[in-house]
């Protein structure tokens, strides 16, 4: 492998039934080998980036409680949610979906709030869509967040001279009919925006075409998504949902030269197939279930490594990034929620999935440039969950938490050797790893064990490094559905790593069963 991880469990992967016995001693470690001199590529911090869409509770009640609410806000977005959230250094955020990116008109989310029209969210339980929330409101939140934007624009139905319009509004600094209705809506200055993404799932929720259809339809959209008064715009093209290996061919060859990046979207779940029905609960599953999803997710990586293959074939010197635009675990929806509204608590399960997406996207952080995990407050796999007044974090937010020394640091690759987790006549490795070195020298290596029944006694070497210090972070809990609730928030957090040890230039470190840590470790001083 040219970079990144080479993650395996024992020699005997393929014959699993017969030979994990003779396999790895009991008492042996597993080693993870750092090659701490060979770093070459960043991990973009937009690989740790997140995802609001119009979606149930994540825009309203989850960020938009309105300037008049009891709620403590800042021009109507809450308070507590943006402190939590910039603990993380969310690095970009994408809006407004998501599926409804291709039916959101965006002239009807400016303006005088009560003036607003309303509209039908069609796609997400047909409620009505204030539009309370709309650019000047999303773009408070970055500045707010301290973070990149991310929009993503309507193909589905909208036209082009809409989206035209819209980066007119946001970013023309002269005199134009959009840049002076942004100014007679209160903002003089146009906002610098980074990303534009041309349509959402055009496959699907956003237009149901074929491929070929969506590239020509591509091309004209983005020709107009002009660079006005020094902004400078990447724009994405939409990719695949799965391994749908066809679209990203077909879009890849017909529109590389007109795009910045491709995004694929990769959403899994413990058991059975696609779709919207009997996803499986997300509290209540057992070993069969878990083991389900930690297989899946591994999934990701050799999903990516074709990817890349193709986009190689196009682009072999890797000017177009791959965006996981929207990525993570889909469950069944709370008992008693609304369908429609995605609502889902997050166990440590979860939180091992997100790691282990972390680190693939890592390892593979040549291409790799953002990741958006779907979503941010009560949808999905959040970060926060909010009831009226209250708020908690999940275990994924604290995954997010513990890997944001990835950001900006470059990766390492290394191989790593581990005692297979075997289930039901099925192997996967026991063990999925991580490493990159921070712009302060200090290497950061982060861990999952996904066997949760067994410890995981791991030695570190790293080359070309003086290991002197090593401390730790782990996130564990009794058992595999561990969840924070309103009553007991707490559940579920990271704690100091105890066993941890340098010997010999070597790091020596027990996970325990179950978690996800992180390691930073320092060199001798001259
Ligand atoms: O994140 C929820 C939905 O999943 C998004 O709206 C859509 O793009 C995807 O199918």
């Amino acid at each position: 492998m040219k970079h990144g991880f080479k993650q395996s469990g024992t020699v005997f992967v393929l014959l699993p039934a017969v030979c994990l016995l003779l396999s790895v001693p009991a008492a042996a470690a597993d080693r993870l080998i750092i090659r701490a001199d060979q770093g070459k590529e960043t991990i973009a911090p937009e690989v740790y980036g997140h995802f609001a869409e119009h979606l149930g509770r994540c825009i309203y009640e989850g960020f938009w409680v309105g300037e008049d609410s009891e709620i403590p806000n800042i021009g109507g977005i809450r308070t507590d949610v943006v402190e939590a959230l910039r603990k993380l250094q969310i690095p970009v955020l994408r809006w407004p979906g998501g599926c409804f990116a291709d039916e959101y008109h965006w002239k009807e989310g400016i303006g005088p709030r009560p003036k607003r029209p309303s509209m039908v969210n069609t796609h997400w339980g047909m409620v009505t869509e204030t539009n309370a929330f709309g650019t000047h409101e999303f773009l408070h939140l970055c500045e707010m967040l301290d973070c990149e934007a991310y929009i993503a624009g309507n193909v589905g139905s909208g036209t082009v001279e809409e989206m035209q319009d819209w980066v007119e509004y946001m970013t023309f600094d002269g005199v134009s009919e959009m840049a002076d209705l942004r100014r007679a809506n209160g903002r003089e200055q146009p906002w610098k925006i980074k990303y534009f993404g041309v349509g959402n799932e055009n496959w699907g929720c956003g237009g149901n075409m074929t491929p070929e259809y969506y590239s020509d339809l591509y091309k004209r959209y983005a020709t107009y998504v002009r660079n006005y008064s020094g902004n400078r715009l990447l724009k994405i093209a939409c990719g695949p949902g799965g391994v749908d290996y066809h679209w990203m061919e077909v879009v890849m060859k017909n529109c590389h030269r007109h795009m910045d990046a491709i995004a694929q979207h990769y959403y899994v779940r413990g058991t059975g197939t696609w779709g919207h029905n009997q996803k499986g609960s997300a509290t209540q599953f057992d070993e069969k279930e878990w083991f389900a999803l930690m297989k899946n997710t591994l999934e990701v990586d050799e999903v990516i490594r074709r990817v890349k293959g193709i986009m190689d074939k196009y682009d072999s010197r890797k000017r177009v990034a791959l965006y996981v635009d929207e990525w993570g675990t889909w469950w069944d929806g709370e008992p008693g929620s609304h369908p429609g509204f995605l609502y889902q608590q997050n166990t440590l399960r979860d939180a091992l999935s997100a790691a282990i997406f972390l680190n693939v996207f890592n390892d593979h952080c040549d291409r790799v440039k953002m990741g958006n995990i779907a979503q941010t407050v009560n949808v999905l796999q959040a970060m926060i969950l909010t009831k009226d007044d209250q708020m908690i974090v999940t275990p994924t937010y604290h995954v997010f938490e513990m890997y944001k020394h990835h950001q900006g640091a470059t990766m390492l690759p290394a191989e790593l050797t581990c005692e297979d987790y075997a289930f039901d006549r099925q192997t996967i490795p026991g063990l999925h790893a991580s490493a990159s070195k921070r712009t302060d020298g200090a290497v950061i290596v982060s861990l999952c064990n996904l066997n949760p029944n067994r410890p995981a006694p791991l030695e570190c070497t790293l080359d070309g490094f003086q290991a002197a210090g090593a401390e730790g972070r782990v996130l564990t809990a009794e058992t595999m559905q561990a969840h924070n609730t309103f009553d007991k928030p707490d559940t579920v957090k990271p704690a100091a790593l105890k066993d941890i040890q340098v010997k010999d230039g070597k790091v020596h470190v027990t996970l325990p069963a179950r978690s996800v840590a992180v390691l930073t470790i320092t060199e001798k001083a001259d």
